[in-house]
């Protein structure tokens, strides 16, 4: 069944409060619900149909008279009661079994904690209800469990009332006093120790910081809690935006299917994006930490306070989301390593999306299940829809836009038009055209050709956009583009840029251009010589840029361009030109040429020691093999892998002595610290023993095992295992045992010593895989850990994904299939790793197919996995 946002009507009946009383249960839990419903005047007379998933119902009473089984109807998806009156109480009780949810959507139990996840339907799990998040309610809950098991029993909102029941059972009742839709409410329930902080907002309240975890991990939550203190005060300070409860709670589960969670005053994590301490977790994970502690708390305003009328306009919160919370890390770490490591994630993962049966618009117009909607396009690509609007109204008008929304929309459900509209009035601009970047889905791409015009002292360039067809759309209309615009002279100099028709200039040296038509050309004047052009800076628009540049002009970039996005991205080009054309045996040569002049480069950033020592590393790194794929008419596999390896051995060769006085120099000193200076100088030395053994030499390999023993943080500690377990020789297994051994039954770090093997490109990954899905730590039930082995292995190693014989593909397609009676969700996700099936060779692209069918063909598939292995079969 299909849903389509033109089929969205209002709600019939408002619920303006709901009373919940939960007992929770080793065997039963007993979910009583009093619901105060109101009919809309608007709303046509009927019956009340309340969503409700497989709940077994053991009372209902309608305005305290229970009802005779002939006045209700029940099914496996609802509740129907057919007559009611205009304002009336609805009580329902019902008993679900969370012990045995392992879909991890409604209520459900990580190891000994009861807690929930009702983004975007599990609410429908626990009780009957409008699961639709324009239905905003206050609620009230009271939940009841053993006191000794269950000592912490935590909801949204304050703790209204406490009581010893004196069977051994205690209660407390919360109350939200916001309105709020059902997908965010939270319960969680357990046997947890608490971290306490607190934290006084601009206007002076005081706000009780309480992040809950298992008590053994009381040790790892300081640098979620400094992150959450940070966030809080950004928010303040960025966008005047002030936390309005009393309390904020974060708690840590070992079983999630996402990152996290932001239900109203009660967030939910996965415990990766919590727990850290040098030793268990690497830099990244550091920073991922701070992004998605910002990134739940910021949903705080656009999530919650401002919701979505329906779950097409997921991206309005999540896009809008994302977007601050880069905006926030950004402002704590390395600005131009940050921004490079997002466009990153978008053109290695969402341009991937954009190219296969998966592509969809940010906005998407139908769906079947909604939770294979929480992808990159929706989250990532959102993110950038809403930085280009940022770029197109400048930064100042952009947040009194963004205010202007909140303001306007506080406390109601709101969609992406009514965004656009308070940034139109807050800049007194037309955002018509820009719209369509969020129905139209795909990668546009803009050509350029430029030609000087020496006589006029001039340079005319044309831009050409372009968008490919994706599935359901085949004709695209031209897009507003931002392109932020740069030029050099031949010494690296920036240019004062003058447009022809605006005389009187503004006399800088960058400037955004709208690009709003197939093709267009602009002519820039007061050029006396032939400039260099450095275009969309920054990323200003998520496209995909064909220009003309030859691989000097590149390397001239790589060097003098002063915008860094530019001078990575130019550095990524002509690595990819090398990687590319050396796999082709007419164009060798000039890939040598071409590799001469990165070395050179790369010489001059490995003794430039003024630069960032992140964004050093970052210029050093080779395009990754999913990029690389991607540009790819049909991928061949092998020869991305070989074509990188060798560009990787022939730098390290010629520029072995400075890689190696780099790395000493990069050595640590002094304590563990996350400052974005010791953050750079890890990923510094760890990018030059990355190189250093491509030298496969005796020595280089005692490099990497002298790294890992002498490694005081994961960061470093994984970096060396990383490259071990990749070479030949006995010290990967050596060190594997030796990680194994220091892990200690910790998950997160466990996940690690899993992905580690999952990622090796040796021929033996394969079989070292089946092993590990019998390995007494391998836990099906967990989502990270399967993300660890299964995920990384199809998602992140396709030279032994795409082995030639089929074989990656049947474990995967195994995977998914024993996966998808005990979690939907994660099957759906792991069903991606095929989407690419099409642009392979023949041989494989049948080996896949064949997967797919086999999976389709199944007597029972989950709406997940059907809604998703339907599409890539179409
Ligand atoms: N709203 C959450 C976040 O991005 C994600 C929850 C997604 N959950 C799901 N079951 N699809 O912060
Ligand atoms: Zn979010």
């Amino acid at each position: 069944e299909t849903i389509y946002l033109k089929d969205y009507t209002a709600p019939a009946f408002w619920v303006d409060s709901v009373d919940l009383h939960f007992e929770l249960g080793e065997e039963q839990t007993r979910v009583a619900s009093r619901l105060a419903l109101r009919r809309r005047p608007d709303s046509p007379s009927g019956a009340l149909v309340l969503d409700g998933d497989k709940l077994e119902l053991e009372q209902i009473l309608l305005d305290g008279r229970p009802l005779a089984a002939n006045e209700y109807l029940l099914d496996d998806e609802s509740l129907t009661v057919l007559a009611v009156p205009e304002s009336f109480v609805l009580e329902t009780t019902v008993v679900i079994r969370p012990q045995d949810n392992t879909a991890l959507e409604g209520l459900y139990r990580s190891g000994n904690i009861f807690c929930t996840q009702c983004e975007a339907e599990g609410f429908r799990k626990i009780t009957y209800f409008f699961d639709r998040p324009d239905v905003m309610s206050r609620f009230t809950t009271t939940i009841v469990a053993d006191k000794q098991s269950y000592p912490v029993l935590l909801s949204n909102g304050n703790c209204i009332d406490r009581q010893d029941l004196g069977d051994g059972r205690h209660s407390a009742t919360w109350q939200d006093p916001f309105a709020k839709p059902c997908y965010l409410f939270a319960l969680v329930s357990g046997d947890l120790g608490c971290v306490e902080d607190r934290f006084t907002t601009c206007s002076g309240r005081e706000v009780a910081l309480e992040i809950y975890v298992e008590k053994h991990n009381l040790d790892k939550c300081a640098h979620a809690m400094h992150a959450l203190k940070k966030a809080m005060r950004w928010d303040e300070e960025t966008y005047g935006l002030e936390y309005d409860l009393d309390i904020y709670m974060i708690v840590a589960v070992d079983d999630f299917n996402m990152g996290a969670m932001e239900n109203k005053g009660l967030n939910i994590f996965n415990s990766k994006y919590v727990l850290a301490r040098p030793e268990t977790a690497t830099d990244a994970d550091f920073q991922a930490i701070e992004g998605v502690i910002a990134h739940e708390y910021f949903h705080n305003w656009t999530g919650n306070r401002v919701t979505c009328r329906d779950w097409f306009q997921l991206s309005l919160k999540e896009g809008l989301t994302v977007f601050r919370d880069q905006h926030f890390s950004s402002d704590q770490v390395s600005r131009a390593v940050k921004r490079i490591e997002d466009v990153c994630v978008l053109r290695t993962h969402q341009f991937a999306e954009d190219t296969g049966p998966l592509a969809h618009a940010v906005r998407p117009e139908h769906y079947q299940e909604i939770n294979n909607f929480y992808t990159v396009t929706v989250y990532n690509k959102g993110a950038e829809l809403v930085r280009m609007l940022q770029t197109i109204l400048g930064p100042d008008t952009f947040i009194r836009g963004v205010r202007r929304y909140l303001q306007h929309h506080d406390g109601q459900a709101a969609t992406v038009e009514d965004f656009l509209m308070a940034l139109r009035e807050a800049g007194n601009l037309d955002l018509q055209q820009f719209q369509r970047w969020y129905s139209q889905a795909g990668t546009p791409q803009v050509s350029i050709t430029s030609q000087y015009l020496a006589a006029e002292q001039a340079l005319e360039i044309t831009f050409e956009q372009f968008c490919p067809a994706t599935p359901g759309q085949a004709n695209k209309q031209p897009l507003h583009i931002p392109c932020k615009i740069g030029m050099l002279d031949t010494g690296g100099q920036p240019l004062t840029l003058q447009l022809s028709g605006d005389e009187a200039g503004t006399g800088t040296e960058e400037m955004v251009l709208h690009l709003r038509q197939d093709k267009e050309t602009l002519r820039f004047i007061n050029l006396p010589e032939p400039p260099v052009l450095s275009l969309f800076r920054q990323f200003s628009a998520p496209i995909r840029f064909v220009g003309e540049e030859s691989s000097q002009t590149l390397a001239f970039l790589l060097k003098h361009d002063s915008d860094s996005f530019n001078r990575w991205d130019a550095g990524q080009r002509l690595a990819e030109r090398i990687i590319l054309n050396g796999a082709n045996q007419s164009s060798r040569e000039t890939a040598a040429n071409d590799l001469d002049l990165l070395a050179a480069s790369f010489a001059s950033i490995l003794q430039d020691d003024s630069l960032d020592k992140g964004l050093a590393a970052k210029l050093l790194e080779l395009p990754n093999e999913l990029y690389l794929a991607l540009q790819m008419q049909e991928v061949d596999v092998e020869g991305i892998h070989t074509g990188r390896e060798q560009v990787r051995k022939h730098l390290a060769v010629n520029l072995r002595e400075l890689f190696r006085a780099v790395f000493n120099a990069s050595q640590s000193t002094g304590d563990y610290s996350v400052e974005p200076e010791a953050v750079g100088r890890r990923s510094l030395k760890n990018r030059c023993l990355w190189y250093l053994d491509a030298l496969d030499t005796e020595e280089s390999s005692q490099l990497v095992a002298d790294s890992y023993r002498s490694a005081t943080n994961m960061t470093d500690r994984i970096a060396a295992l990383m490259l071990s377990v990749d070479n030949s020789g006995a010290l990967g297994q050596e060190l594997l045992g030796d990680f194994y051994r220091r892990a200690e039954n910790d998950p997160l770090v466990l996940d690690k010593w899993f992905a580690v093997q999952a990622r090796s490109s040796k021929p033996e990954t394969l079989a070292s895989i089946k092993n590990l899905l019998s390995h007494s730590s391998y836990q099906p039930q967990n989502p990270n850990r399967v993300r660890a082995l299964i995920g990384t292995f199809s998602r992140a190693n396709p030279l032994r994904f795409h082995v030639s014989d089929g074989s990656g593909y049947a474990l995967l397609a195994e995977q998914i299939i024993a996966l998808d009676p005990v979690n939907p969700q994660l099957a759906g996700y792991l069903a991606g790793g095929f989407s690419a099936w099409r642009r392979y060779d023949e041989g494989r692209r049948k080996a896949m197919q064949q997967q797919l069918q086999r999976i389709v063909s199944l007597p029972k598939l989950s709406r997940d996995l059907s809604e998703v292995v339907t599409k890539m079969l179409e």
